[in-house]
């Protein structure tokens, strides 16, 4: 077993790959890599809680696993795998279920807000779908999980259902535990919470309705500067001191997520300026990050069977690991094995 400790993250391939996700996952799994035991993957499973095109699907899976060597996460640093490809996942959401309840998971805000666009025939797989998320994070022992602010109710639960088990299935007593119980790694500045730039009450998304709203890490360098251009501010004309509207307050994060500066910093060379000047500046900055994530995302696309090859050896090193744990949990749980 590996003495280093885990840091395990995931997005899922639906739609294209937004700033969100970058600033506030995919940036922050990077530092990560030369001292942790690292899992990144594309969880494929979480995305058919809600319609998928499959065509779409697959060229997006694929397409997310680019991105992330693109963003510079390196395939022989870090175990990079497709999560249908580990059955494992599967099979621990069950046990993990069986451990969860309704109540709780009723009480998830991503389900509640989800649910709502379902009418009265809300999927089953958006109510058990933490659950899932709960068993990608312990089938490997993960200590740190890199995430948005929005997966922090999510990690709770995980948290949640690690020591319950471990009650539920102390071997002995004072015998090891069978799961880590991980910790949330959340960014404290900036790139934590994304906002929509036509919406800046709403998270960024990318099934954000409004056009304009979503910054895509494969847009050109034309359509980001006319979606900073066009971002939604307020009535006013210059940055204040203090008291900044959403829309502002959003522009000056998205600044400082992507430079690694505190807000403050950002914020003390616009006092006084026209909002002009800040969108301009944070469209020239987003230009210049996301145009080499961009155009290396296309050239690593082209090789499919470079990706193919990474897949297929973080798949089967992910199984072997996966497989391991999952005899572990059978046998505590109780179950005959062969
Ligand atoms: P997903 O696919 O919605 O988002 C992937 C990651 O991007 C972050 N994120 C954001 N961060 C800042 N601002 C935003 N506007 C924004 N939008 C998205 C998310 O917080 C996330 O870190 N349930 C997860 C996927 C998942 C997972 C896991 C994550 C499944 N299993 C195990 C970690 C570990 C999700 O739907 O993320």
């Amino acid at each position: 077993m590996s003495l280093k400790k885990t840091v395990l993250s995931a997005v899922q391939p639906t739609n294209l790959l937004h700033i969100g996700n970058y600033l506030g996952a995919i940036k922050n799994w990077i530092p990560y890599q030369d001292e942790y035991d690292c899992l990144f993957f594309a969880v494929d499973l979480h995305s058919i809680t809600v319609k998928q095109d499959p065509a779409e699907l697959h060229e997006n899976t694929y397409r997310s696993i680019a991105t992330y060597i693109a963003c510079g996460i390196d395939p022989k640093k870090a175990t990079l795998f497709v999560q249908s490809q580990v059955p494992q996942h599967l099979e621990l959401a069950w046990v993990l279920t069986c451990q969860s309840s309704i109540g709780e998971l009723s009480r998830m805000t991503q389900y509640k807000d989800k649910s709502q666009k379902h009418g009265d025939r809300i999927p089953t797989g958006l109510f058990v779908y933490p659950v899932l998320m709960a068993a990608d994070i312990l089938l490997y022992r993960t200590h740190v999980v890199p995430v948005g602010d929005d997966q922090k109710q999510h990690l709770e639960l995980t948290r949640d259902l690690a020591e319950r088990m471990n009650n539920a299935y102390a071997e002995q007593k004072g015998g090891p535990d069978l799961f880590v119980v991980p910790e949330p790694m959340i960014q404290k500045s900036g790139g934590a919470r994304i906002m929509s730039l036509q919406d800046p009450t709403f998270k960024m998304s990318k099934s954000d309705p409004t056009p304009g709203g979503c910054v895509f890490l494969t847009d050109s360098d034309k359509e980001i500067e006319k979606k900073f251009k066009r971002a939604v501010t307020d009535s006013g004309t210059e940055v204040k001191a203090e008291g900044q509207s959403e829309g502002i307050q959003s522009l000056i994060s998205i600044q400082s997520a992507f430079l690694n500066e505190s807000y403050d910093a950002v914020l003390s060379r616009y006092i006084g300026k026209q909002y002009g000047y800040l969108k301009v500046d944070t469209a020239n900055i987003a230009i210049e990050k996301i145009r080499p994530i961009r155009e290396k995302t296309e050239e690593i696309l082209k090789d499919r069977s470079y990706l193919d090859s990474i897949l297929k050896a973080g798949a089967l090193a992910a199984r072997g690991r996966a497989e391991k744990m999952m005899n572990e949990v059978y046998k505590r749980v109780g179950f005959v094995r062969e």
